[in-house]
């Protein structure tokens, strides 16, 4: 996730880049850059790896002068954060230059070809190639317009893009496929930008591109077509947020906002990780195949998770999947327990240091003890050159762009997809899945965003919002709310116990179903509500019956079930129902409710939702 912004106007361009910059860093901030088109026809070029201060520093000196441009602010995928890798990319003369959010999923191939017909590329970055056929589709021609269209049906992947020429000076050409970008209408002077806070200040006239759109800017013109040059004229829409809403898209809260955007987090999750080609998807995990490729994996037997949080979560739930995908034993461990425990821990034992921050103490600590013992390690995280990735012989990020609410959302979901795709990789290899079994897992994985996208409309419509509501109106005082599933209801149950309680403060715990019996059915009664997450799946008729056992505790029973489950009905006070998913794939659905529900109740109690209380996002010390 990356923001990008672009300007054509009579003003002086470097400071609406700047600005525009500033407004979309919660997008990205590895590094930032600009390119501007002089009154002198040449392309000045400023990067700077870092938050937007370091660009801004290198700017004072020596500001490009120009009232054409475009600025982008990194979350790098491919490539180290650094000066090099940072956007914008040019072609071989810097001619032409891009900025991009999104991942090329076919740039290595498109690269060789381009070098073998003599390109020089400077950066690791898949973006750069885009400059390149740019240059190579423009040759000789002043079609700039054509250029960047038959670029991008070349290409693969996601996108959103902003293109400066030389040749062309007046002019800013922007595109998008499964990346945001908007156009900003105004007075002689037009806006592209990756969100809408980043131009509010000049314009609130606003246009939407859809995926496949290609829009060509300049002072007092926006022609916007489709791939194939045929006109489109999407609506405008006026904008009347101000800045501080628009920051969180409208949203009141970064929580609700995360919330939303886990649909497109399980989509990046798969980018450039399964390729969707005819006639089959196939799994493509670079970073795992060079370690194979190393002999690291060679004296892999069995599989430890490391985590904290929201985190170890999400490995306990992928631990039930690998153990069947790969037959592997896993062993999840809690990386403040890990770090002073004495693990038996060595090169037979491959070790997933899981953080969305990449910064936690507890897993740098637990992963340097295994990284000591000479076990292998791959880090799952979300952060790039994070701490925990310069412990790891491999990465595997979790694509799920910046988080800001401190209670994990889509980073959880994001992290279950890498692992998932960790799986499948590891059950292809060791042949412990067929091959119907892992193109079974692979559409699963695909089809989870747009089943995502159901859930959450589910909760729009009048009758998921009643029943949210009334959950929460039992919820929102009690003294103390038990959760509780099976298989990987159970994680997921602990995972909607932690929500509610860093949420809204109400005392919650997840629970083993099964476990009920040896104790904490003790703990129910009228006042303590009892969620249970009883989707289909194996055991589902034995979370019926814990849910029965409770019921005749009088405790009120809210049922997260499978949608088109009726007689579920007839065992709870309450039915949330969820999509029909695979069952190691329900969670991802799942849990959505259970983030609502924590939201709605933090709401209720007038909780600080994105700040609460005691908490921090990144826990960098002991
Ligand atoms: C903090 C956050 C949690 C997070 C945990 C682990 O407690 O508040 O949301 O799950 O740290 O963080 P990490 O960045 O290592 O995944």
């Amino acid at each position: 996730m990356c923001g990008i912004v672009g300007y054509v106007g009579a003003r002086h361009a470097t400071p609406i880049l700047l600005d525009g910059l500033a407004r979309l860093e919660y997008r990205g901030y590895d590094s930032a850059g600009i390119a501007v088109i002089t009154s002198t026809g040449e392309l000045q070029i400023a990067k700077a790896q870092g938050r937007l201060q370091s660009l801004r520093t290198l700017v004072a000196t020596a500001e490009p002068v120009g009232v054409v441009g475009i600025g982008h602010t990194r979350w790098a995928t491919h490539g180290r954060p650094n000066d090099v890798n940072a956007h914008p990319h040019g072609d071989c003369a810097d001619r032409i230059t891009v900025a991009h959010n999104g991942i090329i999923e076919n740039y290595a191939s498109l690269r060789d070809e381009l070098m073998a017909k003599g390109h020089t590329f400077r950066s690791q970055t898949d973006t750069e190639t885009l400059a390149h056929l740019i240059e190579e589709e423009l040759g000789d021609s002043d079609d700039l317009n054509l250029a960047v269209r038959n670029t991008l049906k070349r290409v693969t992947g996601s996108y959103a893009i902003a293109v400066v020429s030389r040749a062309h000076p007046g002019r800013v050409i922007g595109a998008r496929k499964d990346s945001p970008l908007i156009v900003g209408l105004g007075v002689d002077e037009n806006f592209l930008a990756s969100d809408i806070p980043a131009i509010l200040k000049h314009t609130r006239e606003i246009v939407q591109l859809d995926d496949g759109d290609i829009a060509d800017l300049t002072a007092t013109t926006v022609t916007i077509s489709d791939l194939d040059g045929h006109p489109r004229q999407p609506p405008t829409l006026h904008v009347d947020w101000n800045i501080e809403a628009a920051e969180r898209g409208g949203y009141p809260h970064f929580f609700a906002k995360e919330i939303a955007e886990q649909p497109d987090a399980a989509h990046r999750a798969l980018l450039g990780r399964i390729i969707t080609r005819e006639p089959a998807p196939t799994l493509a995990l670079d970073a795992l195949d060079a370690l194979v490729a190393s002999g690291r994996l060679d004296a892999v037997r069995r599989i430890t998770f490391l985590g904290c949080g929201t985190s170890i979560h999400a490995a306990m739930i992928a631990r039930y999947a690998i153990e069947r995908w790969a037959r592997l034993p896993v062993d999840v461990a809690i990386a403040s327990e890990y770090r002073y425990a004495d693990p038996v821990v060595g090169p037979d034992t491959l070790c997933i240091a899981i953080s969305q921050s990449g910064e936690t103490a507890d897993i740098l600590a637990a992963t340097r003890l295994a990284r000591e013992a000479n076990a292998p390690i791959i880090a799952v995280t979300n952060t790039v050159g994070s701490a925990i990735t310069r412990l790891a012989d491999g990465v595997l990020y979790q694509q799920a762009g910046p988080e800001i609410s401190v209670a994990a959302t889509k980073s959880f979901i994001a992290t279950v997809m890498t692992l998932y795709l960790l799986g499948a990789w590891l059950g292809r290899r060791a042949q412990t899945l067929s091959e119907p079994e892992e193109q079974a897992i692979l559409h699963a994985l695909l089809d989870i965003p747009e089943q995502m996208r159901r859930t959450l409309a589910t909760f729009e419509t009048r009758e998921g919002q009643q029943t949210l509501a009334s959950v929460t109106g039992r919820l929102k005082d009690c003294a103390s709310c038990l959760y509780i599933g099976r298989g990987v209801g159970y994680p997921l149950a602990l995972e909607g116990a932690l929500k509610l309680k860093e949420l809204s403060y109400v005392h919650a715990e997840g629970f083993a179903a099964g476990e009920m019996k040896h104790g904490p059915i003790a703990l129910l009664d009228t006042a303590t509500p009892l969620v249970a997450i009883a989707t289909e799946g194996k055991t589902y008729e034995k979370v019926v019956s814990n849910i029965q056992e409770a019921r005749a505790r009088d405790a009120f029973i809210v049922a997260l079930a499978t949608e088109g489950d009726d007689a579920i009905r007839q065992h709870a006070d309450a039915v949330i129902a969820v999509p029909r998913a695979p069952e190691f794939f329900a969670p991802l659905l799942t849990v959505i409710p259970l983030q609502l529900l924590a939201y709605q109740v933090a709401l209720a109690r007038g909780c600080n939702v994105d700040q609460p209380r005691n908490l921090a996002k990144s826990v960098t010390v002991e």
